[in-house]
């Protein structure tokens, strides 16, 4: 495995109280496959990978336990500077917003060829040589003429393809991209989906799709992992989970898709709001809001359920789940 997060536990305390946002997340990615992370606003999809990455706030964010391991090390356990120089030579991130990310001072040109300037020891030449190359690789218009250019002179998909150049300039194994649409309107969304999944595969790199919008990452994605409140409830190759979703949480996600089939039905809403993270209510996080609930998804916390060799549930009646197709 290339990344395999343990048992990871963050919280943050605040003056209101404890926050636990992440409660034992495990996952992984190896290289050249896609993990799609999908979750409501505040799973703790994002401070997840603020941990593997090593940005986390720290304070108020506290990682109180777990292991991140990259290609087998616990980055964990290594001092801030070792950590960077993992960091720095094998992962990378890109972020929703392009314009807060790209420093507004620098061209664009500046920025990309400074990461081989300073990483790989190149004269400005080439390395300004090297920007354009990129810029021509996610495709942005007479790259050429536009490397002088300042990030605000840029479209907004314009701007997340240079945020994308960035990441991908040392060639990292694994990228984490945290909603790396999300700002960006519908045609372009699928644009810069296609040219993320076209990198990925050419550079064979691990790549960690963090987003709330199960719509766009069922054609990139090989697994789905689905947070609630800090947990993964369902875990399962992209497909399966698809077909038949084995955790009514992931059910309602589903039924909130728009799909073109279904054309003028309502659209389905999970009720209810996501749970206070200083306050999750005992047994299953999710049992205010499901359909599903009995008593004992009041009491008893679910662990991960194994599904089949390749996929995992947290609930306690996943099997009912799976089976109910025409719900
Ligand atoms: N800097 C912070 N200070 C305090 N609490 C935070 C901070 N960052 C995140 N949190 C808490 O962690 C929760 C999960 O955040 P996040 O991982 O960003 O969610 P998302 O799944 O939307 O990416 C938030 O709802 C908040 O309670
Ligand atoms: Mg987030």
């Amino acid at each position: 495995m290339l990344l395999e997060v343990r048992d990871l536990h963050v919280e943050f305390r605040t003056r209101d109280g404890i926050a636990r946002a992440v409660n034992g997340v495990s996952y992984g990615v190896d290289a050249g496959q896609t993990l799609a992370v999908l979750g409501e606003s505040g799973s703790g999809k994002s401070v997840t990978a603020q941990a593997v990455m090593g940005i986390l706030d720290m304070p108020p964010g506290r990682i109180t336990g777990g292991e991140i391991l990259f290609r087998g090390q616990d980055l964990l356990k290594l001092k801030e500077e070792e950590r960077r120089k993992v960091r720095g030579a094998g992962m990378a991130m890109i972020f929703q917003d392009a314009l807060s990310a790209l420093n507004p001072v620098l061209s664009v040109g500046d920025q990309l060829g400074e990461m081989f300037v300073v990483h790989r020891g190149m004269s400005k030449k080439d390395a300004r040589a090297r920007a354009v190359e990129l810029m021509e690789r996610v495709r942005i218009p007479a790259a050429a003429e536009r490397v002088r250019d300042y990030p605000h002179q840029f479209s907004g998909g314009m701007r997340q393809r240079i945020m994308i150049a960035m990441a991908l300039a040392l060639e990292p194994a694994l990228v984490i991209a945290d909603e790396p649409t999300t700002a960006l309107d519908v045609t372009v969304q699928a644009q810069i989906m296609d040219l993320l999944a076209e990198l990925q595969r050419e550079y064979a790199m691990g790549l960690i799709l963090i987003t709330h919008d199960l719509g766009v990452v069922a054609d990139v994605a090989d697994q789905i992992a689905v947070m609630y409140a800090g947990r993964i409830v369902e875990q399962a190759p992209v497909h399966d989970l698809y077909k038949a979703p084995a955790h009514p949480y992931t059910r309602g996600l589903l039924d909130s898709i728009p799909r073109l089939d279904h054309k003028g039905q309502e659209l389905y809403a999970i009720k209810g709001l996501p749970p206070n993270l200083m306050d999750i209510p005992p047994g299953c996080a999710f049992n205010p809001r499901c359909p599903m609930a009995r008593d004992v998804c009041r009491t008893d916390e679910p662990p991960l359920y194994e599904v089949s060799e390749e996929r995992a549930s947290a609930c306690h009646f996943w099997r009912e789940c799976l089976h109910d197709l025409d719900h």
